[in-house]
């Protein structure tokens, strides 16, 4: 695996595998790698030529109260699990290559980063798709696939893509869990094993959610409701949110006539964590 610094000299690379008639797919992450990665890196595998993927923990998409220095890291271990898929390219920009002196332009899809986590992350988004632009710029794929756990990160992508025309396809791939259901993500390394047990409760949620849905639920309401039921009687968990929202503008919905995602968000001891789960009136 080649591992590229420099944003010029990773523009070089994408350009001349372009001019060669590669295909480029890319997967961005913030490192910490899990089987979720591995599975985008994969399905990125099959669908181009050339495989890029960029581990860059992004300071902007953290509010000053957040974890970015505790956020987990492990370089080695991300290279070696890459190397695995295989991985052709590893963006890795040092902050200040990302940032120079001076970086003073943002990129902000709005309305569809209302609610949900940013209400509770203000600025979350925004730092997410500046670097995403900035990386499809610089990394220049055809595809570039993002998971559907962090549902709202991926439709503020979505529309970004769309509003500014970047000529690359956004490949939306499933939430990959745990046997018991836990979404995986890096920050579940925080989690101690009581925590981590306590945190089932999330998709069991979403599960209640899901029987209330096939039960014949007209209303969103219904399916919040179904969620918060399980989750208020769990110790120790604390509900940030609990939302059934319309699945494409992420806007407040009341009638289930259309597809809907049942999105949560909830602090277990000082780890907070994100799920979801899509309803389609029209699927059953
Ligand atoms: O989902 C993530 O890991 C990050 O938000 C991303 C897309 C790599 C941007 O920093």
């Amino acid at each position: 695996m080649k591992i590229i610094a420099s944003p010029i000299e990773m523009q070089r690379y994408a350009e001349n595998a372009r001019r060669e008639g590669a295909t480029i797919a890319f997967v961005p992450t913030m490192g910490f790698l899990h089987e979720g990665h591995l599975t985008l890196m994969r399905e990125g595998r099959a669908r181009a030529s050339i495989l890029a993927s960029s581990l860059f923990v992004n300071p902007t998409q953290f509010a000053p109260n957040e974890d970015f220095s505790r956020y987990p890291r492990n370089f080695a271990r991300d290279c070696e699990l890459m190397e695995t898929v295989p991985v052709d390219v590893l963006f890795a920009p040092e902050p200040t290559a990302m940032y120079p002196a001076g970086s003073q332009s943002w990129v902000e899809a709005t309305e569809v980063t209302r609610g949900l986590c940013g209400d509770h992350r203000p600025g979350h988004f925004r730092g997410v798709t500046t670097v995403v632009a900035k990386l499809f710029n610089i990394v220049k794929p055809h595809f570039a696939l993002f998971g559907e756990k962090d549902f709202q990160q991926l439709r503020a992508i979505q529309r970004m893509v769309v509003d500014l025309n970047f000529d690359l396809e956004i490949v939306p791939v499933a939430t990959v869990r745990e046997r018991d259901g836990l979404a995986m993500s890096s920050r579940n390394a925080y989690l101690s094993p009581e925590e981590r047990q306590r945190a089932l409760a999330i998709s069991r949620a979403l599960k209640a959610a899901r029987q209330c849905f096939d039960e014949g639920a007209r209303y969103t309401a219904q399916l919040a409701c179904a969620a918060r039921y399980v989750l208020e009687r769990t110790p120790g968990l604390e509900i940030e949110y609990i939302e059934a929202v319309d699945a494409e503008t992420l806007a407040p919905l009341k009638a289930l006539d259309r597809p809907v995602v049942v999105a949560i968000a909830a602090r277990v001891g000082a780890t907070r964590l994100i799920d979801n789960m899509t309803f389609s009136p029209f699927s059953n």
